[in-house]
């Protein structure tokens, strides 16, 4: 049993491939950098969701004692409708490659049948094989890998469209352990977990700043900051719709699956307190 990792290159996969790695089960990232970004040992493949003629590259490559791929998660590229390329794929892998299983990264206020991944998600259960959905509510990275690093650290401020909706967020770490045991679960899955954390408070000893723009300015600010458009007007629609209390909800589905309760921000943020510091 190979599982496939694709968005190999980033913060899910890569923490889903060192949980294999330590478990012994064989796995192969897949992206478009593959091989010049993966970290070293860790095998990894050519792949793009827009261009269908890398689709082949993951099966050819020889993965060790003959295995064959069984699982694979799926991370979809950053463009407004993922779906017919990521459907084109899930296709291509059944019937061809046969692979049974499948485990789809979700943003929270996504569903069945509807926008963005959620095509995907009814693909799945329309083609009748087995997966998991697993929705993610706010990564707490985004904050020290992603868009929000430089502002926090540099200015002590947090630019958002949340105005002053509640939002639970979750660590890339415990999203990475519910999304293993999906992949390798002996059972047979059909499953949607919603996988969200306990914000609490920073803990970083200085005042952050939370800035409430409009959404105009926030598209704007994204925009200007290198986001392509659409995905400026995605997340700024995700934290509109946090603004209108659609994150400020709290499940137990991580301590379900793992067997634990998940990392609680103020815990997070003590873990990488460096960061944010200079
Ligand atoms: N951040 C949040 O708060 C949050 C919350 C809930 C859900 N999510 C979901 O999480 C997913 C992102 O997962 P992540 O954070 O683990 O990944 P990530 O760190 O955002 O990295 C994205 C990955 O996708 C690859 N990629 C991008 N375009 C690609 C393409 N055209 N073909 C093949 N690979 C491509 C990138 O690698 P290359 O550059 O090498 O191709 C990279 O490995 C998104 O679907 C998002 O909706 C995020």
């Amino acid at each position: 049993m190979t599982i496939l990792l694709t968005g190999g290159t980033g913060k899910t996969s890569l923490r889903v491939a060192r949980l294999l790695q330590d478990g012994n089960i064989s796995f192969l990232l897949a992206s478009r950098r593959g091989a010049t970004a993966a970290p070293d040992g860790m095998p990894a493949v050519n792949f793009n969701w827009l261009d269908s003629s890398t689709f082949e590259n993951p099966f050819t490559h020889s993965l060790s004692n003959q295995e064959t791929i069984s699982a694979i998660y799926l991370i979809s590229p950053e463009i407004a409708e993922p779906a017919n390329s990521m459907n084109d794929f899930i296709d291509f892998a059944v019937q061809k490659h046969k692979v049974g299983r499948f485990v789809l990264l979700a943003g929270n206020s996504i569903e069945q049948g509807g926008i963005h991944v959620g095509k995907v998600w009814q693909h799945l259960v329309d083609i009748g094989v087995e997966y998991c959905v697993i929705r993610a509510t706010w990564f707490m990275e985004r904050m020290s890998e992603q868009e929000h690093l430089p502002m926090i650290k540099n200015d002590n401020k947090l630019y958002t469209a949340c105005g002053d909706g509640k939002a639970a967020f979750i660590s890339a770490t415990d999203v990475a352990a519910v999304v293993f045991q999906a992949l390798t679960e002996r059972t047979p899955q059909h499953c949607d977990y919603r996988v969200i954390a306990k914000k609490l408070s920073s803990v970083l000893g200085r005042t952050i700043e939370h800035v409430r723009l409009s959404p105009e300015d926030n598209i704007r600010r994204y925009v200007e900051s290198g986001f392509p458009e659409h995905y400026a007007k995605l997340l700024t629609w995700l934290e509109t719709s946090t603004a209108q209390g659609a994150e400020e909800r709290l499940t137990g589905d991580v301590e379900r699956v793992t067997g634990r309760p998940p990392m609680l921000f103020d815990d997070w943020v003590r873990l990488h307190k460096n960061v944010w510091n200079h």
